[in-house]
């Protein structure tokens, strides 16, 4: 593990600058920053060699969704459900109350939910695309178009099922890989504007915002730009949604990077964000620190009995959703800690830690590193391979060729095919590489350094795939991939 030891100053010790701009609870004796918790109980990795990988690929069809997850050694697909639970969501596992209706589980997880989202009407689900199902069923439709920052790519699929049109209307800066904007998952409120009075609240049921902008590169989005949103919304009659899967990491980068909000509370700003919106979309499986879970709220009555109705048709009852009481009290615990500042920083920063050991080695990354993966340029580091011949796809499968190490397309494999069964190539072709909470060592980190840069080092030598599997919705959790020669 201590080869690690010579980066241990790049990633650990804070900027000396941004330590003056740190509240005075910032303050502490030693500038390296440890993750703050330690082993409780370990889960073995099994090694494999490159030939068992090509064999694993081979049988896969070269889509890294279909490996076993015991042929992967550092599982970078998804930081959704994967992380470690702590002491304390475990024990309150034991105190989960299975009752079906009116159970104690449940009171427990509203109160955590409602005290940094005080949304009147709190829905829970299963994971997060069963609340956007719901929701979509009941104020999508033909002819509806639903604008977001960047939409991910289940909220796009629930929103285009209901035959809507999903827009995304991401700053330009989001679009460039290379911009150094600090708030890259802003909404254009310029195009935002235009699209409002264009169509109006008849044709535009809603208005998301996805915070942190995970399709976008894991960018932030500032309370001054929520405002602005918010400000359009009132002026058209539009309701304010936000995606707030990695609500706790957008506050963050907001009390880092956001002028006057550096002595804030995390979870006063994850209130003031709630405060400017009408409801909000939840997976549950990524801040709120749970293995499964999510949750629909609103403020309006009438449209959360219409949501509710749904919901006892493919969830489950109000009280549970599609949850178990143990599910809900291990999220109303993940709530508290996923607020918490040590966590924070130490989550947001190593994950720095691995974009900038990345970009220092020459591999291009998404800048700046986003607050739940890093995000690989694949359409910069294989420029010789065209869009629809999936860069992505080519970098994510010789990672796990080289090493084991599995990351996620996030380009035209999996945005390419429109509604009208044409490829279009995305806006960037990214691999990501996601990281779990609370899973992996620094030494891991490091491991996985090493196998990128050795795989950017021959890049030239990676070739593009093609798809031989028909045409779905959502094609790059099934689709089968061949390299072309
Ligand atoms: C921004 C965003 N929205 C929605 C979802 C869907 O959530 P789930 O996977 O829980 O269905 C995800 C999952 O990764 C996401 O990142």
């Amino acid at each position: 593990m201590l080869r690690a030891g010579s980066r241990q100053g790049s990633r650990l010790r804070r900027d000396a600058g941004r330590s003056a701009a740190l509240g005075h609870d910032e303050q502490m004796e030693f500038s390296t920053i440890i993750e703050p918790f330690r082993v409780h109980s370990v889960e073995p990795l099994r090694m494999t060699t490159p030939q068992q990988r090509r064999v694993a690929l081979a049988e896969a069809g070269h889509n890294l969704f279909s490996l076993r997850a015991d042929d992967v050694l550092i599982d970078l697909l998804t930081d959704s459900g994967t992380g470690a639970m702590s002491r304390d969501q475990w024990a309150a596992i034991q105190r989960g109350d299975e009752s079906y209706a009116g159970s104690p589980s449940w009171f427990r997880f509203l109160e955590s939910v409602q005290d940094l989202f005080p949304f009147e009407h709190v829905i829970p689900t299963h994971q997060g695309r069963a609340a956007e199902k719901i929701l979509f069923t009941a104020i999508g439709g033909p002819g509806r178009i639903v604008p977001n920052n960047t939409h991910f790519d289940t909220t796009r699929a629930n929103v285009e099922y209901t035959g809507a049109t999903a827009v995304d209307l991401v700053i330009a800066e989001g679009r460039d890989p290379s911009s150094l904007h600090p708030f890259k998952g802003n909404m254009d409120l310029e195009a935002l504007d235009a699209l409002l009075r264009r169509h109006g609240s008849e044709v535009i049921p809603v208005v998301f915002v996805t915070i942190t902008n995970n399709s976008g590169g894991g960018q932030p989005v500032s309370l001054e730009n929520l405002r602005g949103v918010r400000e359009l919304c009132d002026r058209y009659g539009v309701p304010l949604f936000l995606d707030a899967c990695r609500f706790a990491e957008n506050a963050w980068f907001i009390r880092e990077r956001e002028p006057g909000q550096g002595d804030r509370e995390v979870r006063d700003i994850v209130r003031e964000m709630a405060s400017l919106a009408d409801g909000m979309t939840m997976s549950a499986k990524k801040d709120p620190l749970g293995n499964i879970g999510g949750w629909l709220a609103m403020r309006d009555d009438a449209l959360a009995e219409e949501c509710r109705t749904l919901l006892v048709l493919t969830e489950g009852f109000p009280t549970y959703g599609g949850l178990a009481g143990r599910d809900l009290d291990a999220l109303a615990q993940g709530l508290r800690e996923a607020v918490q500042h040590d966590y924070l920083r130490y989550r947001i920063r190593s994950t720095a830690y691995l974009g900038e050991a990345l970009a220092g080695g020459g591999m291009p990354v998404v800048q700046p590193i986003g607050g739940h993966a890093v995000y690989l340029d694949a359409g910069r580091l294989l420029p010789h391979i065209d869009p629809l011949a999936f860069p992505g796809q080519a970098l994510a499968v010789a990672l796990y060729e080289a090493g084991g190490v599995r990351g996620c397309e996030i380009g035209s494999a999996m945005f390419g095919l429109q509604p009208d069964g044409t490829e279009r190539p995305a806006a960037m072709e990214l691999v990501r590489l996601a990281i779990p909470r609370r899973t992996y060592t620094q030494s891991h980190i490091d491991y996985v350094i090493e196998v990128a840069l050795s795989v950017a080092a021959r890049a030239d030598e990676l070739t593009g795939y093609r798809i031989t599997s028909p045409p779905r919705p959502l094609r790059h959790f099934t689709a089968t991939f061949e390299p072309l020669d």
